[in-house]
């Protein structure tokens, strides 16, 4: 049975390998299998430093170019922009008058950014009812699979919650509940050993040349323990062997491993082994997205956008009737 995927990111910038790993390669194996329509959630990208100038179209473009960069194939894969389909914002505004203030202000990912005294956009009523308008994209394409990173765990968990509610008032049962799918690395560390995040600047982004890979890399944090090349060190307290443990075979990782328990191999050979290997798995990538043009991006998009503003119409005409009458 081929299953209805939907999942969407937002534009804001290069993505990383943490997004690689936590959320692409889910797509990747989705994609081969299912019928998965990916989008950017520009409207989204709004709740946060909409006072700035974002440029959202070009951030929209570049973003789609990485997708497809990495293997998401637009023959496949339905990829549009949010703010295209127009229907996204009217299913948002009728599913915020059934939505519970308090089931919003007790949304966890909601609650951490407001216990953040830098964050300054918390007062809009757009943040608030940020996953309402998540909910709407989901199930607008009556999603049964949302691949998410593990922080938007919580935001499936209140769609749900909103589609059984609507069910219940409007006495119907035409949608989806949807259920999030996490893949096994989503929590990728950092070059510190924190979680890989733009925020803390400890990341390796999918467009980082071969020079900056290395730069990064050399100055990973590893085992503090380890001070001269003949120091037995632990991998596992390691930044870095985090990365051998994805990027390197396994002849190389079991090496290493022994080799850095022994104390006969630097850490700076260690981590000349493991920018390259990092290197090869970004550099197709890289590569791939440079050959992109603007143009190309926007032809997918536009067919694109035909087939999902098709089933969004559909969609509304459906509920509009049974909220109408
Ligand atoms: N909130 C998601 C994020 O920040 C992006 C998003 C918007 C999304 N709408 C979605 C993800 C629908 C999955 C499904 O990553
Ligand atoms: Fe980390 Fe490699 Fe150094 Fe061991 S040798 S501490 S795994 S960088």
């Amino acid at each position: 049975m081929v299953k209805r995927v939907v999942s969407g990111m937002r534009p804001t910038g290069s993505l990383h390998l943490g997004h690689y790993f936590g959320v692409i390669k889910n797509w990747l194996e989705l994609q081969k299998t299912d019928d998965c329509f990916f989008f950017v959630a520009d409207w989204h990208a709004l709740s946060t430093k909409y006072e700035d100038k974002l440029n959202l179209n070009k951030l929209s473009i570049d973003l789609v170019k990485t997708w497809i960069a990495c293997g998401i194939e637009p023959e496949k894969s339905t990829i549009f922009i949010q703010s295209d389909i127009k229907e996204h914002s009217e299913l948002y505004l009728i599913l915020n008058m059934i939505t519970p203030v308090s089931w919003l202000e007790r949304n966890p990912s909601y609650k951490d950014l407001m216990e953040q005294p830098e964050f300054k956009d918390k007062n809009m009523a757009g943040f608030l009812t940020y996953p309402v308008l998540q909910t709407a994209d989901i199930i607008m394409y009556d999603a049964e699979i949302v691949p998410i990173g593990e922080d938007q765990k919580p935001h499936i968990e209140l769609a749900r919650e909103i589609v059984r509610r609507f069910h219940h008032l409007f006495e119907t049962d035409i949608l989806k509940e949807p259920q999030s799918l996490l893949t096994e690395i989503s929590k990728l560390s950092g070059l510190d050993g924190r979680k890989m995040s733009k925020s803390y600047n400890n990341s390796i982004y999918l467009d980082d040349d071969t020079e900056t890979i290395w730069q990064k890399i050399r100055s990973a944090k590893t085992d503090t323990n380890r001070i001269k090349k003949t120091d037995k060190g632990d991998p596992e307290v390691c930044s870095v062997w985090e990365y051998q443990k994805i990027f390197s075979d396994e002849e190389t990782q079991n090496d290493i491993y022994s080799q850095c328990k022994a104390g006969s191999i630097g850490c700076m050979q260690c981590k000349k082994i493991c920018s390259q290997n990092i290197d090869k798995f970004i550099s197709p990538i890289r590569e791939k997205k440079n050959s992109l043009t603007d143009e190309y991006i926007l032809e997918v998009l536009e067919k694109s956008k035909q087939k999902a503003s098709k089933i969004a119409k559909e969609k509304m005409e459906k509920i509009n009737k049974l909220i109408k009458g």
